[in-house]
């Protein structure tokens, strides 16, 4: 693939809009698919106030600003997805949901379309496999948010062909990124490391070893990391909690962000 000159992401909820934001700071049109109305207003909303506050430090120019916010499209319907010439998937975190889109998308894309999943935990080669096309299928896992952080992690289905990894490289350089390499193991690279680490703090509060906040701070100045675990898994999402109290993007996780001031978020 030559140049990719219109993405779909799809999946407006935190990592898709962040996505969709990235690609259109980098010149490229995007059409942002959810089949949510709701949530492509908020990430609308999310997006402008992003983009806003990034020219206000200074870290962007009005010019790329205006320009990005003029190549973002919002949609609920697929078929205005069948232009693109590489989808990013960061829908919910499920298997089936994922492959019946993936099934859908084979059908309406371009047959050079790449579809690449944010998936940070389900197999790149089972997705793969509900459609014809396995060699264009591939893993590109966004750390949160995407407009920030630098890292991009690749991953690499059983099929994924040598210039679908080749062009999923460039894009990523393109869109500012360094990107590492994993074959298809759970958990990749990064979360294969970070989520022992994350149970393990939940079971020291878990067994009163001692309190969230001490356990944050130990590691933060223990070990230098910039945030502690517990706040971490509350930044990720915690989708598997009964509670419903998923970490920042509810208000309510392992902490209270109710009433924080909201200059606070890049
Ligand atoms: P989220 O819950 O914030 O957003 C998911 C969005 O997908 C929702 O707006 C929902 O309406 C939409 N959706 C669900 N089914 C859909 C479908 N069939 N078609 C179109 N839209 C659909 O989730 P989040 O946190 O943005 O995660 C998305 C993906 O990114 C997941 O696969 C997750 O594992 C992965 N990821 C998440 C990271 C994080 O820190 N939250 C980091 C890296 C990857």
């Amino acid at each position: 693939m030559s140049s990719v000159k219109m993405i779909g992401v799809i999946g407006g909820g935190q990592m898709g809009s962040g996505i969709a934001q990235l690609t259109a700071m980098h010149g490229i049109d995007v059409c942002l698919l959810d089949v949510d109305s709701q949530a492509l207003s908020t990430a609308s909303s999310s997006i402008s106030s992003s983009i806003n506050r990034l020219v206000s430090k200074s870290l962007l120019s009005h010019p790329t600003a205006s320009d990005a916010l003029k190549r973002l499209r919002f949609t609920t319907n697929l078929n205005d997805l069948s232009h693109a010439d590489f989808i990013i998937e960061a829908i919910v975190e499920s298997e089936e949901v994922k492959k019946s889109l993936f099934l859908q998308l084979d059908k309406i894309v371009k047959t050079s379309a790449i579809l690449a999943s944010n998936t940070s935990s389900i197999s790149i080669t089972r997705l793969a496999s509900s459609t014809t096309r396995p060699q264009q299928v591939i893993g590109m896992h966004f750390m949160n948010p995407p407009p920030i952080m630098k890292l991009i992690e690749i991953v690499r289905g059983a099929d994924t062909s040598d210039n679908t990894f080749a062009a999923t490289k460039a894009l990523s350089h393109r869109l500012g990124k360094t990107v590492i390499t994993s074959q298809d193991y759970s958990g990749f690279i990064v979360n294969r490391i970070l989520m022992p680490m994350i149970n393990e703090a939940f079971y020291t509060l878990y067994t009163n070893v001692a309190t969230k906040e001490d356990i944050d701070t130990g590691m933060k100045l223990g070990t230098n990391h910039p945030m502690g675990p517990l706040e971490l898994a509350d930044f990720i999402g915690l989708d598997y909690v009964d509670a419903g109290r998923l970490g920042r993007k509810r208000g309510v996780g392992v902490y209270n962000y109710s009433e924080e001031p909201k200059s606070s978020k890049s």
